[in-house]
């Protein structure tokens, strides 16, 4: 497991100045435009969800990048897979979460009907920098009755302390780390 874990992590690649100069930009689209990283990243995936997160019945991916792993861990598990996303996409009746941003705000939303008391959620992301994403989504699915059994991603930046935005007795686990 952790040798496919070194494998995988010898195929992530970083764009220095991305989006903006000082910002050293971890990119998972670069790995996987490689099928065979697809397939190690997916199995190593699913293993950590079995291993770490058991009795799971939904998968809830934070747009967009989430998406990717919510769908193909759901499918793989055989449970629900569940999108938050930004203000004003999804149909229906949604629940809404508002949040503070370093200028603003922002919203996200979660479509009410495949939201239920009892939903053992895991949320999964891409990365964690600063932990607004997750916290927020976090909250989102609390307020709403649903049980968070934790979180994971696949890359942290672990001099950001995301972790420390991440509510009490919430477990995150990253795959991947870096300072
Ligand atoms: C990025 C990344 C995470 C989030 C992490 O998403 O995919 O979702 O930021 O940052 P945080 O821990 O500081 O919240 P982004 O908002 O860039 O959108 P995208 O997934 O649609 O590319
Ligand atoms: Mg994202």
């Amino acid at each position: 497991y952790d040798k496919r874990i070194e494998e995988f992590k010898s195929k992530l690649k970083s764009f220095p100045d991305f989006p903006k100069k000082g910002i050293l930009f971890w990119d998972i689209f670069s790995a996987i435009a490689d099928g065979p990283t697809c397939t190690l990243l997916q199995g190593i995936l699913a293993e950590t969800v079995r291993k770490k997160f058991p009795g799971i019945n939904a998968v809830v991916g934070l747009e967009s990048r989430g998406f990717l792993f919510a769908f193909s861990l759901a499918a793989e598990l055989g449970v629900s897979c569940l999108p938050v996303r930004k203000k004003g996409k999804l149909p229906g009746e949604v629940m809404s979460y508002k949040y503070d941003l370093e200028y603003g705000s922002d919203v996200l939303e979660i479509q009410k009907a495949s939201i239920r008391p009892g939903l053992r959620c895991l949320i999964v992301d891409d990365l964690i920098a600063t932990g607004g994403s997750l916290s927020a989504a976090i909250h989102l699915l609390k307020n709403n009755g649903a049980d968070i059994v934790g979180c994971l991603v696949v890359m942290e930046l672990e001099s950001l302390n995301g972790r420390r935005n991440i509510p009490s007795g919430i477990a995150v686990h990253s795959l991947v780390k870096y300072d």
